[in-house]
C-alpha cells in the first residue's frame, strides 16, 4: 500500500506530489476548522478525548487510539487500495476498465452524487452537537465525539473527491458543503433526515443504528462505482461506519436492559423509576428508521436506473451477486397506490434500484431488531417485541408519501393516522421527558439511570476509564 506522509493533512494519496491539490487543500482547511469550532461539538473543544485516528488504511494503521483534542484530530484523507486493472461490475460499461478520471458525460451527476453523499457527513455533527452535555457517561461522551470527528473525515473523503476531480466546480461545492446547516430555513442540508433536530440520546442510539446504516447501504453501493475514486474512497469509510452503528444498537440495546431491570424492582413502572419505557423506544425507533427510509429516494425511479446503467452506483455487493448485473429484461414486483387501493406491479428491474438496495438495508435492521428483542428474552419479558414497521409507514418520498398507512402498511386514513400518530411517532411530549431523564455524568465508571452500563470498554481500557478528561 501507499506509505502515509506526515503532512498537514494526512492522506495516502500523493498528496505533496500534486501541489495545486495541495494548496487548494490547505486552503479549505481553515475553513473546515472554523467550522468544526462553530458547529462541532459544543463546550469539549479544549478537553482531551480518548480517540482512534486513522493514521493509514491498513489493519493496524487505521485504528491508532490516544488522547487528542477534538480541533487536533488528524483529518485525512484514506482511500483504500488499488486493485490493478479493476474493471467496471455492472451497467452498461460492464466489464470496461475502471475510470481512473470522471467521464465527461457523467460529470454532474457524479458530483451531484458526491455533494449529497458529502452533505451528510457535517450535517450529523451538527445535529449532534449539544449532546455531550447531557452524555450519560463519559464511555458514551467519548463515542459520541469518536462517531463526529469521523463523521468530519469523511467530509474530507467527499471534499478530496470535488478538489481532486471537479475543478472550479467541485471547490464551490466543497466551500458549499461548510455553508449549509442541518434545520436552518434559509440553508438547510440536502436531505430530509440530516435536517432533523436531535436533541436526547435515544435519538442519537437510533439516528447511529437506522440513519447510519443508511451511509452504510449508501456507501456500499457507491463502493461498487465505476469511479475508481469515489469506489476505493468509500471502501475505507465504510470501515468506520461499522463503529457507528455498533454505538447505535449497543446503545440501545443497553437502554432496553435498563428498561427491563426497572420493569423489575421499585413499583415495577419504568417511567416513574427514570427509565425509558418500551413503547416510547419503539416509538423512537418508528420515527429514525422511516426518515431513513425515505433517504434511499423513490421507489420507482428514473435516476436509480440512470446512475446503474451508468456504472455510478451499483447495488450492494454488486460484484457477489450472480446475475448479469446488465439487469435488462427483468422485473420488480412493488407495491403502489392506484384508485385509492394497494395494488402489486412490476417495473422493471433498473427503475426499482432504490428499493432493491432500501429492501437489503432493512433486513440488516432486522438482524439489529432481533438483538434487541434478545436482550428482553434474556430477561425474561415474552410479551413484548420491537418490531421494524412496514416500508410503507410514515413516508415523505416516494410512492407511499401522499397517503397514510398504518405501522403494518396498511392503508388507512388521514384522521386515522392522526388519532394513532401519538401512539406511532416520537411526540413532543417523549423529548421532554427525555430531555428531563439525561442528565450529564461525568465521573469515569458512572452510568446514568436510564441506561445500563457498557459490557466492555474502548480498546482494552476498563469501563471506568476517563475517556474523556473534563
Ligand atoms: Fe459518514
Ligand atoms: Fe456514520
Amino acid at each position: 500500500m501507499s506509505e502515509v506522509s506526515n503532512e498537514k493533512i494526512p492522506n495516502n494519496v500523493n498528496l505533496s506530489e500534486d501541489r495545486k491539490l495541495q494548496r487548494a487543500l490547505e486552503k479549505w482547511l481553515p475553513n473546515y476548522l472554523s467550522w468544526w469550532q462553530d458547529m462541532g461539538p459544543e463546550g469539549f473543544q479544549s478537553k482531551d478525548v480518548f480517540l482512534r485516528t486513522a493514521i493509514s488504511v491498513d489493519r493496524d494503521g487505521w485504528a491508532n487510539f490516544d488522547y487528542v483534542k477534538m480541533p487536533d484530530y488528524r483529518w485525512g484523507i484514506f482511500l483504500a487500495d488499488a486493485q490493478p486493472d479493476r474493471k467496471i461490475g455492472f451497467g452498461d460499461h460492464a466489464d470496461d476498465l475502471a475510470w481512473q478520471e470522471v467521464p465527461g458525460e457523467y460529470r454532474n451527476v457524479l458530483r451531484r452524487i458526491i455533494v449529497t453523499q458529502g452533505d451528510t457527513e457535517p450535517a450529523s455533527v451538527e445535529q449532534q452537537r449539544y449532546l455531550g452535555m447531557s452524555a450519560p457517561s463519559l464511555y458514551d461522551m467519548r463515542n459520541l465525539f469518536q462517531v463526529n470527528v469521523e463523521e468530519g473525515r469523511h467530509l474530507w473523503a467527499m471534499v478530496y473527491l470535488l478538489h481532486s476531480h471537479f475543478g472550479r466546480d467541485g471547490r464551490e461545492e466543497a466551500e458549499g458543503l461548510l455553508e449549509r446547516r442541518s434545520g436552518d430555513a434559509d440553508k438547510p442540508r440536502i436531505l430530509g433526515a440530516f435536517n432533523a433536530p436531535m436533541t436526547d440520546w435515544l435519538s442519537f442510539f437510533m439516528f447511529t443504528t437506522f440513519t447510519d446504516r443508511d451511509g452504510k447501504y449508501q456507501l456500499l453501493s457507491l463502493a461498487e462505482s465505476g469511479f475508481d475514486p469515489l469506489a476505493r474512497t468509500c471502501k475505507f469509510m465504510l470501515t468506520e461506519e461499522a463503529h457507528h452503528m455498533f454505538v447505535g444498537e449497543t446503545g440501545i440495546q443497553r437502554v432496553i436492559q435498563r428498561a427491563c431491570e426497572l420493569l423489575k424492582t421499585g413499583n415495577g413502572d419504568v417511567r416513574e423509576q427514570g427509565g425509558v419505557p418500551f413503547d416510547m423506544i419503539q416509538r423512537a425507533l418508528n420515527h429514525w428508521y422511516t426518515l431513513s427510509l425515505d433517504l434511499f429516494g423513490s421507489e420507482i425511479s428514473s435516476n436509480a436506473a440512470t446512475y446503474f446503467a451508468a456504472g455510478l452506483k451499483g447495488r450492494a455487493y454488486e460484484t457477489k451477486r450472480t446475475d448479469d448485473h446488465v439487469l435488462l429484461n427483468e422485473g420488480f414486483n412493488i407495491d403502489v397506490v392506484r384508485n385509492n387501493k394497494l395494488v402489486n406491479e412490476e417495473v422493471a428491474l433498473r427503475n426499482a434500484l432504490n428499493e432493491v438496495l432500501r429492501d437489503d438495508y432493512t433486513a440488516d435492521n432486522q438482524k439489529a431488531v432481533d438483538r434487541w428483542n434478545k436482550v428482553l428474552r434474556d430477561n425474561d419479558i415474552n410479551d413484548y417485541e420491537f418490531k421494524l414497521p412496514s416500508q410503507r409507514f410514515n413516508r415523505s418520498i416516494g410512492e407511499y408519501a401522499d397517503y397514510n398507512f398504518n405501522p403494518e402498511g396498511d392503508l388507512i386514513s388521514k384522521e386515522a393516522f392522526d388519532a394513532k400518530k401519538a401512539e406511532w411517532l416520537m411526540s413532543p411530549e417523549d423529548i421532554e421527558y427525555l430531555k428531563s431523564i439525561q442528565n450529564q455524568v461525568t465521573k469515569p465508571g458512572q452510568v446514568a439511570n436510564w441506561i445500563a452500563p457498557p459490557k466492555t470498554g474502548i480498546k482494552g481500557r476498563p469501563v471506568d476509564y476517563e475517556y474523556v478528561r473534563l
